[in-house]
């Protein structure tokens, strides 16, 4: 390609990148942004699903043929996949692909069948809420309770693993609706089923949002007595919008026993608090260790801690999980931890909280129709 000299960076690269007959094009890559600091070019590449060692390959040769160019001594490349992201026969019509931007919905984006959707939230990362919504499926499905989860943890989605499914979803030709995965009786829809595994999603906010809607109302759930929602840690706009959007019946907060995770659990009251949303109750993880030798009984993170904030705070204490190493290496695993494990005292501490979560819910309800 013959590039003027007096050519700004920017058309350069453009023209480069839409070029019909170039290595670009043969890949099905595009542009998606770039950044050029001191020589050093940061490119984001926008592709169909490619295996590691396509993408180093890919990696290496813009590294070798845009040093050549003047501008630029090193390259970068990260990958995204908003375009592509099924198979060919998988292929979504156009207006379902996942991570457009959200239409200005006025009307609450909640599944026609579904009776209850409870929202599992923490404020701080890592306490167990991923771990806490396939449990709490599980055990909801023993009750013979039909469940569905949306993992709305685009940048860390955790429900394929552990419901140990990768299976891309289908879209209904008919519907044109996209057809949850299902893993032990369980419905699912996660952005880690869409996009391949240990690539980064870069979407900017309206994105995700368009992404988040689209699991609300372009899957075909069905009849479901429970859509749990597993949120991202923290309070933003992902559980701030779904929320609102979702119109969700009700919260669970998950904390750890010390104070730094009761500090963002108690941002994540303070957000549900604020938006009208019911808190059904918090759940203390990693409440005490329990030695998988001996059986002998630690409060490693302290003990107590959630009980008495939910004291505080006048909130019900749903219950308390302990730690467990075999929770950790089930769930890794893939093995649906309270089914594998009935009689252990971590399993029958999951089944005791839904037990008194299922009576929140029902309690709730009935003082809602007798006012
Ligand atoms: N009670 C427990 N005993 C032992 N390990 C646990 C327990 N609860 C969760 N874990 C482990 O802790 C890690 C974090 O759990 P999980 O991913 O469920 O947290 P999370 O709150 O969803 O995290 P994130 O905020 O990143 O979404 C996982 O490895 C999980 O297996
Ligand atoms: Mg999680």
């Amino acid at each position: 390609m013959n590039v003027p000299l007096n050519e700004s960076f920017d058309d350069k690269i453009r023209a480069w990148f839409s070029e019909p007959s170039s290595f670009v094009s043969e890949n099905n890559l595009s542009l998606d942004s770039y950044k050029i600091h001191q020589k050093e070019l940061l490119l984001v590449v926008d592709s169909p699903p490619l295996s590691p060692d396509k993408q180093k390959h890919i990696s290496k040769f813009f590294q070798n043929f845009l040093s050549s160019w003047d501008e630029v001594v090193d390259v970068k490349t990260i990958f995204t996949s908003k375009k592509d992201s099924l198979s060919a026969n998988e292929k979504p019509p156009p207006d379902l692909k996942i991570g457009r931007h959200p239409k200005n919905e006025k009307k609450p984006l909640r599944p026609a069948l579904v009776d209850k959707i409870i929202a599992i939230a923490s404020g701080k990362g890592g306490v167990g809420k991923s771990t806490f919504v396939s449990n709490m499926a599980l055990e909801l499905n023993k009750r013979g309770l039909k469940v569905g989860i949306i993992d709305a943890d685009m940048h860390g989605p955790s429900q394929p693993t552990l419901l140990n499914c990768f299976k891309k979803p289908m879209i209904d030709p008919e519907t044109k609706k996209i057809s949850p995965s299902i893993s032990y009786g369980i419905k699912f829809i996660s952005i880690g089923l869409l996009i391949p595994e240990n690539q980064a999603v870069i979407w900017r906010g309206p994105m995700l949002m368009g992404a988040l809607e689209q699991f609300l109302k372009d899957v075909n759930w069905g009849q479901l007595d429970f859509l749990i929602i597993d949120l991202p840690p923290g309070t933003g706009d992902v559980q701030l919008t779904l929320s609102q959007k979702a119109d969700i019946d009700g919260s669970v907060i998950i904390s750890t026993p010390q104070d730094v995770a009761l500090i963002d659990a108690r941002k994540a009251i303070q957000m549900f608090e604020r938006l009208n949303v019911k808190i059904f109750g918090l759940v203390e993880n990693m409440s005490t260790h329990i030695c998988s030798k001996c059986g002998h009984e630690d409060n490693i993170f302290g003990n107590g801690g959630v009980k008495m904030e939910a004291k505080t705070l006048g909130l019900p204490l749903l219950g308390e999980i302990p730690l467990d190493k075999k929770i950790r290496e089930d769930s890794d695993n893939g093995i649906p931890f309270v089914e594998a494990n009935p009689d252990i005292k971590a399993s029958k501490s999951f089944s005791k909280i839904v037990d008194s979560l299922l009576e929140k819910i029902k309690r709730y309800e009935t003082t809602k129709d007798t006012k």
